[in-house]
C-alpha cells in the first residue's frame, strides 16, 4: 500500500515508518511526506531517506478551505492508499475528508477520548493521571474523535515534565503506529460505527 505521511514536527514517527517499511512483508511504503511547516524536522527526515516532500503552507492561501483542497490535491498526486497523520498540527477539512476519509490514520499522544487536541501530553500531566498513553485512530470530522484502532498505556513517572513524558510516550507510540500501519496495509480494515476491525490476510 502507498502511504503519504502528514507531519508538522520533528518527524520521529515518520522516521520510524521509514525505518520499518523496507522490511519484507511490511506491506506499506511511505511514498511522500507532506507538511504545512517549512521548518519541520520531518522535511530533513524525508530528504535523508530520498522520499518526495511537499510543503503546503496555510499562509499561501486565501482561506483554510483553499489550503485544505491544495493539501488534498498534493496528497492525491502521490496516489496514496492511506494517509498517516503523525504530528500534523492542522485540522483536516471537509474537502480532504471527502477525498481520503476512512483512510486517514492518526496517532495521538494520549488515551482518547481523554485529552484530545494539540496539548494531550501537557493536559494529562496537569490533570495528574498516573497512566496515560497513545492512540492510533481513524480521523473523522472531529478533533481526535475518530474510531480507535489501537492504544497503549504509558506510566507517568514522578518528576516528569511535558517533554520527558512525551518522549516516553513517543517511544511506545511509534512502535504502535508502525505495527498497525503494517497490519492495515496487509489486512482488511472494516469500520462499523465506532468499532474498527483489522482482519489479517
Ligand atoms: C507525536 O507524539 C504525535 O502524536 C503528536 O505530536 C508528536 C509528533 O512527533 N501529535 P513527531 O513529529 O512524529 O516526532
Amino acid at each position: 500500500a502507498r502511504v503519504v505521511v502528514l507531519a508538522s514536527g520533528a518527524g520521529s514517527n515518520l522516521a520510524a515508518l521509514l525505518e520499518a517499511h523496507d522490511a519484507p512483508g511490511y506491506g506499506a511504503r511511505v511514498v511522500a511526506v507532506v507538511t504545512d511547516n517549512p521548518a519541520a524536522g520531518a522535511i530533513n527526515v524525508a530528504h535523508d531517506a530520498g522520499i518526495a516532500c511537499a510543503v503546503v503552507k496555510t499562509a499561501d492561501f486565501d482561506s483554510r478551505a483553499e489550503w485544505d483542497m491544495a493539501l488534498a490535491e498534493t496528497v492525491a498526486v502521490f496516489n496514496a492508499d492511506y494517509v498517516v497523520s503523525a504530528g500534523f498540527m492542522r485540522l483536516l477539512g471537509a474537502g480532504f475528508l471527502a477525498r481520503f476519509g476512512g483512510r486517514i490514520i492518526n496517532t495521538h499522544p494520549a488515551l482518547l477520548p481523554a485529552f484530545p487536541g494539540a496539548h494531550g501530553v501537557r493536559d494529562a500531566l496537569a490533570y495528574g493521571v498516573r497512566i496515560t498513553g497513545c492512540t492510533v485512530h481513524l480521523i473523522d470530522e472531529g478533533i481526535d474523535t475518530g474510531p480507535i484502532i489501537a492504544q497503549a498505556a504509558v506510566p507517568v513517572e514522578p518528576g516528569d515534565d511535558e517533554s520527558t513524558l512525551h518522549e516516553r510516550i513517543k517511544t511506545v507510540e511509534r512502535q504502535l503506529l508502525v505495527d498497525w500501519v503494517s497490519r492495515i496495509a496487509t489486512g482488511t480494515l472494516t469500520v462499523d460505527g465506532r468499532r474498527v476491525t483489522v482482519t489479517p490476510a
